[in-house]
């Protein structure tokens, strides 16, 4: 009879010791993608639970950030965290995991204390943040070098259209070199802006500054031939590959700047590589007009001296 007794009390002794358990949850992480936050705070040992026991209490930087009073049926955000809340229904199956906007969320140490009837227990979630690459190491720099190619090709036209043409107007060489020198700062502008590689109002402002100059090098290039060569049919053609093209840049860059991981990269690095392309081959086709109205000119001059 007696050694029944004593481990009666012993298991009611136990039971009053009961710590509440939590799942181990060592660390969260976040990034820049995350609208909200979610600390989770699960408990391990549940058994039926009862509002009006509950207790719970968030802290951060040993102070008290939300708390939920299970006899008043009430939640408190505090002060910075006027966002944080957590969602009854769960909280009655064990889970006090607390929600957050990211505007308000501090990376660092938070503790979910939960209180039910005798029983309490704690629980240390660290919340980090992290930096999320917006887009892989080789689209970032295919980004940055065929933008570059395709302004230095613009040049290399500019130079080969001042240099075999005399007939060319003043205004005409004003307006080419004033247009390559905006083409030019923009994209510099761009690069530099959009080099880190971050999601961020900089990053895409950037990404559009480096994307958007395609559009007045279509237009130039169009204008650079008719002045060389006439509306001939070679031109319209290559203006007609610029134009398809302009549409597939400017809805992979839609794509691009709403999303914080590039979607759609490869649509408009594809887009960016053809802009370069058809600019060195615009270059080469100039040169190769020049060179043949040249060797045309020249047989005529000899005749002439004769
Ligand atoms: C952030 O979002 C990711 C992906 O949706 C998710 O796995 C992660 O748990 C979120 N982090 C936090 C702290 O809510
Ligand atoms: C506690 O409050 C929530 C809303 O905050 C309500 O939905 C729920 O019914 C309340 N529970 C009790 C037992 O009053
Ligand atoms: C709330 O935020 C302000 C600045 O945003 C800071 O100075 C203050 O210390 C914060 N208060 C708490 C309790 O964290
Ligand atoms: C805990 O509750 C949150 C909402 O507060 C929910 O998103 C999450 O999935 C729940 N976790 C589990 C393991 O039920």
């Amino acid at each position: 009879m007696w050694p029944l007794l004593v481990l009666l009390l012993l298991g009611l002794a136990s039971c009053v010791k009961t710590q509440l358990l939590f799942t181990t949850i060592k660390s969260v992480d976040y990034n820049i993608c995350n609208d909200t936050i979610l600390i989770p705070c699960l408990r391990t040992n549940v058994d039926e639970l009862s509002q009006k026991n509950m207790y719970v209490t968030w802290k951060f930087r040993g102070k008290t950030i939300f708390y939920y009073d299970g006899i008043k049926n009430q939640s408190v955000p505090i002060r910075n965290f006027s966002s944080a809340y957590i969602i009854l229904k769960e909280l009655l199956k064990g889970n006090a995991s607390l929600i957050m906007d990211k505007s308000q969320a501090i990376p660092g140490n938070y503790i979910c204390e939960v209180a039910e009837s005798t029983r309490v227990g704690e629980t240390t979630i660290v919340l980090k943040y992290h930096d999320v690459l917006w887009m892989s190491s080789n689209e970032h720099m295919l980004i940055i070098i065929f933008p570059m190619l395709a302004v230095l090709m613009f040049w290399g036209n500019g130079i080969v259209i001042l240099k075999y043409n005399s007939n060319i107007t003043k205004e005409k060489i004003i307006i080419l070199s004033v247009t390559g020198l905006i083409l030019s700062i923009l994209v510099i502008v761009g690069v530099i802006l959009f080099t880190p590689g971050v999601y961020s109002t900089s990053g895409t402002t950037g990404l559009g500054l480096i994307v958007v100059p395609t559009i007045i090098l279509i237009l130039c290039q169009t204008s650079m031939f008719i002045i060389v060569n006439g509306m001939h049919h070679i031109s319209i053609i290559l203006w007609a590959i610029q134009a398809l093209g302009l549409v597939i840049t400017l809805t992979g860059l839609s794509f691009s700047i709403s999303e914080c991981i590039l979607v759609h990269g490869s649509l408009l690095i594809s887009r960016l590589v053809i802009t370069a392309l058809v600019s060195l081959l615009g270059l080469v086709y100039l040169i190769f007009v020049v060179c043949s109205k040249k060797k045309t000119i020249q047989p005529n001059n000899k005749a002439l001296n004769k």
